[in-house]
């Protein structure tokens, strides 16, 4: 008799660099599925597992987000999985600019990347999933630029604190049930990606926010992507993954 092998299934957006690329790397093993998501395709994360399916889709297309679903649940053996697992990582800083100065496209790209598709892809996936009794779980990753503000980064930070506060709302929906699908927003503290690089290079009217990130960096303050995915990935799949929490604590050592 063949034994039963029950999987896991990670969904991961923003998979082809920084945070999310290092969690999808953590999180290959003979019991996981990864199903990664970004515009650009990573090939060399997709070399170290064939059980890894990558989809190239452009989260500023909200109105596909409903058939991006479709193909993501293609990939789930609904009766195999012991654990289904949504990762919203994917996010831009522009624009890093003064208000006036942002294009109205570049703010629309802003709040649909980091705010409305996450909110689209939970919505998708609690409806997918509403029927299973497994352990379902939405990390959001999100910011201290939710409560700390600097120049620059108005919508960034609120599409970061839309995305607490949707996460607690949705928290307090789903409730305890054995149904229920458990959400957390999380802010992972500051990590040496290219999302930092880009708010290191000023334009002159955030002159000074850049020069917090310079600093930043040159006191060696920021935590490796591997550190930081680390400590997310233990939040994830541990006890600490309380319904509807905003965790602003999470810290990886910083130089790890
Ligand atoms: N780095 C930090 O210090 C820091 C601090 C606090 C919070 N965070 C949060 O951590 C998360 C990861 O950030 P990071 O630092 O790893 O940033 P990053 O290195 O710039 O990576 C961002 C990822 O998002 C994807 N992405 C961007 N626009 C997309 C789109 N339109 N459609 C699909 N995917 C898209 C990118 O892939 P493509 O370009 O290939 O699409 C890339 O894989 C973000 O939510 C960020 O807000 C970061």
């Amino acid at each position: 008799m063949t034994e039963l092998i029950l999987l896991k299934y990670f969904i991961i957006t923003g998979t082809s660099r920084g945070l999310g690329e290092a969690m999808a790397l953590q999180l290959i093993s003979p019991e996981h599925r990864l199903i990664c998501i970004s515009r650009k395709k990573n090939d060399a994360l997709m070399a170290k597992s064939s059980h890894l399916h990558y989809i190239e889709y452009d989260l500023n297309n909200i109105d596909g987000i409903e058939t991006l679903m479709e193909q993501i649940c293609r990939q789930i053996d609904m009766a195999n999985a012991e654990g289904i697992y949504l990762i919203n990582n994917a996010a831009v800083l522009a624009p890093f600019s003064r208000i006036e100065q942002a294009s109205s496209q570049a703010l629309m790209t802003s709040l649909h990347v980091n705010l409305l598709a996450p909110i689209v892809l939970t919505s998708c996936f609690i409806r997918s999933t509403d029927h299973l009794q497994i352990e379902k779980r939405i990390l959001n990753i999100s910011s201290a630029s939710a409560k700390h503000l600097l120049p620059g980064m108005s919508v960034y930070s609120a599409s970061k604190a839309g995305l607490d506060i949707f996460s607690r709302s949705v928290g307090l929906e789903q409730g305890n049930e054995p149904t229920s699908v458990k959400i957390v927003s999380v802010w992972p503290g500051m990590i040496d990606t290219s999302l930092q690089e880009e708010a290191r290079n000023a334009s002159q009217d955030t002159a000074a926010s850049a020069d917090i990130f310079r600093m930043v960096k040159d006191r060696g303050m920021l935590a490796s992507p591997a550190a930081a995915a680390k400590q997310l990935i233990k939040l994830l799949l541990g006890h600490s993954f309380h319904q509807g929490s905003v965790v602003e604590e999470l810290r990886a050592e910083p130089g790890t």
